[in-house]
């Protein structure tokens, strides 16, 4: 019993206490506009909160229009107008009419909250709190995500002023890159009046692939829908950024991109703290889809929630206070509540930490998300931190990430024909089947990337429409002969190379080749050494026949038995020196050799000049038969630049040409000149170019063409060579759009392919394996040369000395066999010499006295007469020879045998009559 009444009076205590004293209340104004309509208002996160003596006063939203300012501002009069105390007000998204009301409560001295993003304002009164995060602060946080993603073209879709404001930041990025002189940046301005559509189609066919949109939330999947209509999302390159911070609350999944879709938001609705308090306080809500406006305008809540336990805890006491707009001095903020918000840290909160000293949020984190997979932020940058970004997925989850979204992608390859690279058939089907050395080369890289493709040739077969496919994203990859050169790196990307090479000149082994392959023998000597020697044969013969005639020891006794024999003979007549000289060059001899010295001395030049050019003849004839080579004439491009018979030509409107209409080297030029102004050399394809260089008579034209190019044709067309080395050095790679994500995929796919030895192994199957017919037999490099005249000329000069010696010999052993003649038949000297040189010179005289007889009218007689005396001692020789045949000895018949009978014949009268 006791108890109870104990307990009554406790109660009636308690009762007393809470009737006594006046409970505290207050109000909270709110000034929402048409697009805070959705926000959730839970006053109970303030109730829950704070003192229980201190209750807080339901209010109803009042709706203020960026339109109506004067109305605006009535509003906020009528609401102030009442006894109750005012601890604070939340301002509208609108600018102006936020400005409007903001100045409403500096008069008034009552804390005023913002949640939405607002231009950063040099007159930030000092009873402004503004939750949502820092204008500046912002803008460099975003410039830092759009930094990560290493964009280097972009679109920026904004869609109200304010988002150009919010992008300044991305926009100096933009700046700092412009010392490349790159115009590399889109700014479109979405409008009402304008079609989308048409804005994203030509995105779609810029070399663009990356957008920044910032626009509202509700209009996000509007533009996304017309992104999609133009293909802009079915394109696995393109990425879209969506600055909104409340893009994370929209289903995305009705769009099935293949684009990769990044946002970013303020809190995370995963963590189990956040969705616990949505939870209790926003049961209806969907933590994922929570706003970032119903997040701030929570915190705010907890952050006045907070304020009133602080003015509890230092005993200050909530009274109530009139305020009303046209009191003619101000108000003053009696409970210093500007102050105390400032010193606030508020921890437990939707939004992270919120402290706002200076009235404004300067702590906060920004998360990037792939819509994809919201759960895993993909960075986050923190304010403290501002010019550092974490990026939370190291190299290989990025690249395990990437493979994941190749996987369900088909890429396009973008080709055109040309032997080797890519051909097509059609099989027994009529389906068009690809093959070549780009084929095999994608193949193998899809098969290390792990992705499927498809292959397209582009239209026309042209470089340019290449580029365009890649610029324009009809296509992932490009690969085909495709140079790398900076004017197409300026558009596109490319791979790292997978072929080098550079500009060489195609030419063709010399015509004559073909034509005198039977006279290769010939080859080891030039045409004029040839002639040379066969000259000089000649004119040795000749000149031997006269130094013969000269020798006194040529003249020899025909009849060796006959001591007394006076007729003398010479066996060398022009003929027998002509057979000499071939046999002595032959190396077979002769089976008659000179006996005189001179003769001699001028056979042995001529043996010793034989055997140098035999030798060297047959030391090179092997080469030459063997390799079928025969000489150059240009072996460079100096020397081809050099002379004007081979004309030399190019493929028009290719790298080739650029380069030598580009290059500054002095020699390129003055071949570039020479060129344009003979308009016929240039040719419209390789083909035609090859062509002409091989149906060119005489190898009179050559042409420049890529070396690979070179290499092939030469593997098929054996006639055909490369001159010198190559002009420059260039590759080929593998075209993409530019920026595209899967490029690193490419390059260490290439470079897998160049360590395994796969690259080289693709090359030699399709230039050297895929070929009818047989290989062409390459020399191994080096060239014989003929025997020019500058080689042998030494022996000729050599044989030249041994003539003049052997005429000097001749001259003076005639000279000293005249005098011993004119001495013995008793003649004057000058009267032998007469004799003796005018017999020498009688060139068909060749039978010889022993002896000189002096000129006198007897000795001369008539050929009648001497015909007589002939036929007479002839016929008495015969008889004398008969005569003694019947009486021979052994002796005499041993050297008649030897004898010719013809001789016997034929001996002079004056032998018989001196033998008789
Ligand atoms: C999506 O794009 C962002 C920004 O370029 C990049 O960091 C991210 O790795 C991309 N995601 C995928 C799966 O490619
Ligand atoms: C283009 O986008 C803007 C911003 O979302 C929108 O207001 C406008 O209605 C759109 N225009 C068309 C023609 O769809
Ligand atoms: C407000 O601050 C002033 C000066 O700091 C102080 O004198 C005054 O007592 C404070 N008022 C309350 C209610 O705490
Ligand atoms: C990347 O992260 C994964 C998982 O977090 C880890 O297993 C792997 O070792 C990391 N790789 C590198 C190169 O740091
Ligand atoms: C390629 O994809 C297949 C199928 O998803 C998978 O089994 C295989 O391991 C992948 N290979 C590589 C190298 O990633
Ligand atoms: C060639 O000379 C011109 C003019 O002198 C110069 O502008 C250009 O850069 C030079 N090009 C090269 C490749 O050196």
């Amino acid at each position: 019993m006791n108890t109870i009444i104990y307990i009554g009076i406790l109660l009636c205590l308690a009762d007393g206490n809470y009737f006594s004293a006046a409970k505290e209340s207050f109000r909270m104004g709110l000034f929402f506009d048409e697009n805070q309509q959705t926000i959730p208002i839970n006053w109970n996160i303030i109730r829950d909160n704070i003192d229980e003596t201190v209750e807080l006063v339901d209010t109803e939203p009042i709706s203020v229009s960026e339109e109506t300012l004067f109305e605006a501002t009535v509003a906020a009069c009528d609401f102030i107008a009442d006894e109750e105390r005012i601890m604070g007000a939340f301002g509208p998204s609108g600018h102006i009419s936020s400005k409007t009301l903001e100045s409403v409560f500096d008069y008034l001295r009552v804390p005023y909250f913002i949640t939405n993003w607002h231009p950063k304002s040099d007159l930030y009164p000092e009873n402004v709190f503004n939750l949502y995060p820092d204008a500046d602060l912002l803008s460099l946080g975003m410039a830092k995500i759009v930094e990560s993603f290493d964009w280097k073209n972009m679109a920026i879709l904004y869609e109200t002023d304010d988002g150009l404001l919010k992008l300044q930041e991305v926009l100096k990025l933009h700046e700092y890159d412009k010392g490349q002189a790159k115009d590399n940046i889109f700014i479109q301005k979405l409008s009402n009046d304008m079609d989308n559509r048409s804005i994203l189609k030509k995105i779609r066919t810029s070399s663009i692939s990356r957008i920044i949109l910032d626009c509202q939330e509700h209009h996000i999947m509007d533009i996304l829908v017309q992104a999609k209509e133009v293909k802009l999302l079915s394109d696995f390159s393109t990425s879209f950024f969506l600055t909104s911070m409340n893009a994370h609350t929209l289903d995305y999944s009705t769009l099935n991109t293949l684009a990769n879709i990044t946002t970013v938001r303020l809190f995370d609705p995963m963590q189990p703290g956040f969705q616990a308090i949505v939870e209790e306080y926003y049961p209806d809500m969907d933590p994922g889809t929570l706003t970032v406006e119903t997040a701030l305008f929570h915190d705010a809540l907890l952050l006045i929630a907070t304020t009133i336990n602080k003015l509890k805890s230092i005993g200050a006491e909530i009274s109530p206070k009139f305020l009303h707009c046209f009191s003619p001095d101000g108000f003053e903020d009696d409970l210093n509540l500007t102050k105390i918000i400032r010193e606030i840290e508020l921890k437990e909160t939707l939004t992270g930490p919120v402290s706002l000293g200076e009235g404004k949020r300067d702590k906060f984190s920004l998360q990037v998300i792939e819509i994809n997979k919201p759960e895993k932020p993909i960075a986050i940058w923190k304010s403290e931190y501002p010019e550092s970004i974490h990026l939370t997925r190291n190299a290989t989850e990025r690249e395990a990430e990437l493979r994941k979204r190749m996987k369900n992608y088909n890429f396009i390859v973008t080709s055109r024909e040309g032997r080797p690279y890519l051909s097509k058939r059609e099989d027994s089907y009529g389906n068009k089947i690809y093959y070549g050395y780009s084929v095999d080369l994608i193949t193998e890289i899809a098969k290390i990337m792990n992705i499927t493709f498809e292959f397209r040739l582009t239209e026309d077969n042209s470089y340019a429409n290449l580029v365009n496919d890649l610029i324009e994203r009809r296509a992932d990859l490009g690969i085909c002969d495709f140079t790398i050169t900076p004017q197409r790196r300026e558009i596109i990307d490319f791979s790292m190379p997978f072929m080098t090479l550079g500009i060489g000149i195609l030419h063709k082994e010399t015509a004559s080749e073909e034509v005198d392959n039977m006279y290769a023998f010939m080859r080891p000597i030039s045409w004029t050494v040839w002639f040379y020697i066969w000259t000089l044969a000649l004119v040795i013969s000749i000149t031997m026949f006269f130094v013969a005639r000269l020798a006194p020891r040529e003249w020899e006794n025909p009849k060796p038995w006959d001591d007394e024999s006076r007729e003398l003979e010479n066996i060398w007549t022009i003929k027998n020196f002509l057979w000499l000289t071939v046999g002595s060059f032959t190396t077979q001899g002769c089976d008659i050799l000179p006996k005189s010295t001179p003769t001699r001395t001028i056979t042995g030049a001529w043996w010793i000049f034989s055997l140098i050019i035999v030798s060297s003849y047959v030391a090179n004839l092997a080469a030459f038969l063997t390799m079928g080579k025969i000489d150059v004439t240009v072996d460079s491009v100096e020397e081809l630049a050099a002379q004007s018979k081979i004309k030399y030509g190019l493929l028009a409107k290719g790298s080739t040409e650029s380069f030598f209409a580009n290059s500054n080297d002095t020699l390129y030029q003055k071949m570039w000149h020479n060129m344009k102004n003979e308009k016929s050399v240039f040719e419209k394809n390789n083909d035609k170019g090859v062509e002409r260089v091989m149906s060119t008579k005489n190898g009179l034209y050559a042409f420049f063409m890529e070396s690979t190019g070179i290499e092939y044709e030469m593997e098929r067309k054996c006639e055909l060579r490369r001159i010198g080395t190559l002009l420059d050095s260039k590759s080929y790679g593998i075209g993409m759009p530019l920026n595209a994500d899967y490029r690193h995929s490419v390059n260490s796919a290439i470079l897998q392919l160049q360590e395994t030895g796969k690259l080289i192994e693709l090359k030699e199957k399709w230039w050297k394996k895929e070929r009818e017919g047989e290989p062409c037999p390459r020399d191994t490099g080096d060239k014989s040369e003929s025997l020019a005249l500058s080689n042998v000329g030494g022996i000729f000069i050599v044989l030249g000395f041994g003539i003049a010696l052997a005429f000097l010999i001749a001259i003076l052993e005639f000279i000293w066999h005249t005098r011993r003649v004119s001495v013995e038949e008793h003649l004057s000297y000058m009267e032998a010499l007469k004799c003796e040189l005018k017999f020498a010179c009688n060139i068909f005289q060749k039978k010889k006295r022993a002896r000189p007889v002096p000129s006198n009218s007897t000795s001369r007689s008539s050929s009648e007469s001497m015909g007589f005396h002939d036929r007479l001692s002839m016929a008495k020789s015969m008889f004398a020879k008969s005569v003694s045949l019947l009486h021979l000895d052994s002796e005499e018949r041993n050297e008649m045998r030897n004898r010719n009978p013809m001789r016997v014949i034929a001996v002079n009268g004056n032998i018989v009559e001196g033998s008789l």
